[in-house]
């Protein structure tokens, strides 16, 4: 159960009450903390009990119970829950995207683009396989283009093959799409995936027509697990401001295309529909609520998907030996505008200038 008391601290608490276990989300919002409706016992942020209005002077006198909760740390509009040892708990890590110290341009918005899906309308799988499908650069060719018809209005997926590679960055797995487009400009584009659960997907509405270089992704999205066969995405979206320094009206977040292109609830949509245009949530809720590896037969193309599994299996095995994992960070000085590698680059061809002709 997650409050804020009047003060502004923010609490994550066990839901029942030590009292006699009434939830405390009937509990009443004070300066300094939350009385549970049943009896009023109060607890502070950091779920030390404060009060127990019904109990005998000598009773209270001890007041040492203490509600089981979680540090938070609030952030671009979000609340993150530390789950981990106390002692072990590392720092909320600033990558250059909405590390708003380093770049005045945007402000950060805590959004959940998709409602309660992950990117795309997908909900009801394991976390994994959405995660995974951020660097299955295939996928946009074949199901958002070829087989579904042009989802994204994009020349990320305009006709012909791009090139494809996968690599390993500092912080994870990205894609590597190299196009030429068909105005004679030129597509450099990587998605990537940050450990453990973190997507960075540049804009996928992306013309091809203006030159720019490494324009990152506008959202830092995580793949949440909400049990082992669903899941959500959560996004900070950073913002463009306008003149008066306000979210700019009327500009879209990079990936959210559901109001222009995907229209709909497409949760709902007609089964023949779903058969003629399947989409994302399709493709990766059908492969099983939780996929099967073991009857995977993963080829050359699915070389990204391989990097994310050493990966993260790498991340576990490190945790078993009691070690940190990937993208800890534990010094202030390292944790300055990480830099991530997701961006679209659109080059116009080299025109000889006038003094070569
Ligand atoms: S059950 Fe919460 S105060 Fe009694
Ligand atoms: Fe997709």
């Amino acid at each position: 159960m997650v409050f804020r008391d009047r003060a502004g601290n923010v609490g994550c608490l066990e839901l029942h009450c030590p009292h006699r276990g009434t939830s405390l989300e009937y509990g009443r919002v004070e300066e300094d903390g939350l009385r549970c409706c049943y009896h009023s016992w109060k607890f502070a942020a950091d779920g030390k009990c404060v009060d127990m209005p019904c109990e005998t002077p000598k009773f209270r006198e001890k007041m040492d119970v203490c509600q089981p909760g979680y540090p938070t740390h609030e952030f671009g509009g979000l609340i993150f829950v530390y789950m981990g040892p106390p002692a072990e708990m590392p720092l909320f890590p600033m990558y250059d995207i909405y590390d708003t110290r380093y770049r005045g341009d945007v402000v950060l918005r805590g959004m959940r683009l998709w409602e309660d899906h992950a990117i795309g309308f997908v909900r009801d799988c394991n976390w994994l396989q959405h995660y995974e499908n951020v660097v299955d650069a295939y996928h946009l060719l074949i199901l958002h283009a070829a087989n579904s018809g042009d989802q994204f209005g994009s020349v990320v997926t305009t006709s012909g093959w791009p090139e494809l590679t996968f690599e390993e960055t500092d912080l994870g797995v990205r894609y590597n799409m190299l196009r030429d487009l068909p105005n004679g400009n030129f597509l450099e584009r990587h998605a990537e995936v940050v450990l453990p659960n973190i997507a960075l997907i540049p804009s996928i509405h992306e013309q091809g027509v203006d030159a720019k270089e490494e324009f990152r992704a506008t959202e830092v999205s995580w793949a949440v697990p909400v049990d082992n066969e669903h899941l959500y995405g959560i996004s900070i979206v950073a913002w463009p401001k306008d003149k008066n320094g306000e979210p700019l009206e009327g500009w879209k977040p990079g990936i959210d295309t559901v109001t222009e292109i995907r229209l709909g609830n497409l949760r709902n949509r007609p089964y023949e529909e779903k058969q003629r245009y399947p989409d994302d949530m399709e493709a990766q809720e059908s492969q099983r609520p939780i996929a099967v590896h073991a009857l995977e037969n993963l080829g050359t193309s699915d070389r990204g998907i391989i990097l994310l599994r050493r990966a993260l299996k790498k991340a576990v095995e490190a945790v078993a030996a009691g070690k940190d994992p990937a993208n800890i960070v534990r010094d202030e000085a390292d944790n300055h505008a990480i830099k991530t590698h997701a961006w679209n680059t659109v080059r116009l061809p080299d025109i000889p200038s006038e003094a070569a002709e």
